[in-house]
């Protein structure tokens, strides 16, 4: 019997709520024993930017990270612990930087997924590059605009290739805000997407490995409104289906911690923005499904670390592509075939079974931790760190209470 050590790395930006979080529950936890006797012992720790020696070997067994998506430095990091000492990432930068909204969309369908009809336009200004003038001047074909957003049809989303955070998105009517639109959008390059108008609902789902919570979403709602507390929203069979886009999107891009936007019109499901690789997972955005998102983070990493999954970061499109192009296959039964693909990498009973037989004192740990003081002091600094003071009491009492509602649910479940 061996103790092994594991250190978890947090690589963060301007969030303290859930890594405290993540930090309690791991310390909760407690050693894990794994199915041949095997200790394993956890240590959690935010890493710091600074130089660092590529042949230089890192203490972490995993890293989470919602930083590199914006800051380099980190990200070349990244990169070479992944190529070096074989570090667990959520997620690796050789799938997400290379694999933006663009490429999601055309990978997605060539599966044969339901997403809106979608046209890349050249850049609005000339690219600041001294080669530009000559090259537009002998190889940029004039297009007419007028004509493309003709044929998508209004109305119409005009958006970044590589879009996050509704940055640069406009939903276009008519021609003249067609033409303001690519006007302001400058040096950005921008894809024309047929609207799904007149949808029934906007589910969201968020996966964490081989977990996903399909949750019903409103943007027009202020952050901390836009996920409300529904659980039958959806039939079984399209809450099936969006499940699935949500697993198969991330097993074919290996990206273990994403959400997927889906909108669902009739018995169709569209998905429009999956590439959200690193998501935004602060109480105050998540509230009620808060507690399962922490859990499954932690569960995952676990499991990654306890059962020394391989990282296997490098995108194989071989497998999908075969299905996508069987002839005799009909959409239903390509989702599924691709479900099972996902399944397979995701290791879903093994990790079913794990949960279930080495983490079984987990669920109750939790839950005492969420009906803890020391969770409430991190929910009311959260709070008062994000909104104004006169809105703190009000919201105290509404985040306070999304989370008794879940904890109230969970003694129920746990009996
Ligand atoms: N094809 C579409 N049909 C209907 N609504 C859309 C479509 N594309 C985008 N939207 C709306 O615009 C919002 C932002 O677009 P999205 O692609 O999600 O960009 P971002 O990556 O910036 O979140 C979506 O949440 C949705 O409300
Ligand atoms: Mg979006």
């Amino acid at each position: 019997m061996a103790d092994t050590r594991h250190l978890l790395g947090l690589l963060l930006g301007t969030e303290n709520d859930w890594p405290s979080v993540f930090e309690a529950l791991v310390r909760r936890l407690g050693p894990v024993t794994d199915g041949t006797g095997n200790v394993h012992s956890y240590d959690v720790e935010r890493i710091t930017v600074e130089p660092f020696d590529l042949r230089a070997e890192p203490p972490y067994d995993l890293v989470i990270d919602r930083l590199a998506y914006w800051y380099y430095h980190p990200r070349e990091w990244l990169k070479k612990v992944a190529l070096m000492d074989n570090v667990y990432l959520l997620n690796s930068p050789f799938t997400f930087q290379a694999m933006e909204k663009h490429a999601a969309y055309c990978a997605m369908m060539r599966l044969g997924l339901k997403v809106p009809d979608t046209v890349l336009v050249p850049y609005k200004n000339p690219l600041d590059h001294a080669k530009y003038a000559y090259t537009a001047e002998r190889y940029n074909r004039s297009f007419d605009l007028d004509a493309v957003a003709d044929k998508v049809g209004y109305p119409l989303f005009m958006k970044p290739y590589d879009g996050g955070a509704w940055r640069g998105v406009s939903r276009i009517r008519d021609a003249d805000e067609l033409h303001r639109a690519y006007d302001e959008s400058g040096e950005m390059l921008m894809h024309l997407q047929a609207s799904v108008e007149g949808y029934d609902v906007f589910a969201r789902s968020l996966s964490i490995g081989a977990e996903t919570m399909v949750m019903n979403f409103d943007p027009d709602q202020p952050m901390h409104g836009r996920y409300s507390v529904s659980h039958d929203f959806l039939s079984p069979a399209t809450g099936a289906e969006v499940l699935s886009i949500g697993r198969v999107v991330n097993a074919f891009f290996r990206w273990e911690f994403n959400s997927c936007e889906t909108l669902v019109r009739g018995t169709d499901v569209h998905p429009i923005d999956y590439a959200n690789a690193c998501p935004d997972v602060a109480i105050t955005s998540l509230h009620y499904y808060f507690p399962w998102a922490m859990k499954a983070l932690v569960k995952w990493s676990i499991f990654c670390t306890a059962t020394g999954r391989a990282p296997r970061p490098y995108v194989d499109p071989g497998p999908w592509f075969a299905i996508a192009d069987r002839e005799d296959l009909s959409y239903d039964e390509k989702l599924a075939a691709y479900h099972s693909l996902a399944d397979d990498y995701f290791e879903t009973e093994r990790y079913q079974d794990f949960c279930a037989s080495r983490l079984s004192e987990f669920d109750e740990a939790a839950l005492a931790y969420f009906q803890s003081p020391e969770f409430d002091e991190v929910l009311v600094t959260t709070v008062t760190t994000t909104f104004p003071v006169h809105e703190h009491e009000q919201f105290v009492a509404h985040f306070r209470g999304l989370l008794r509602l879940w904890c109230d649910e969970e003694r129920t479940r746990l009996g």
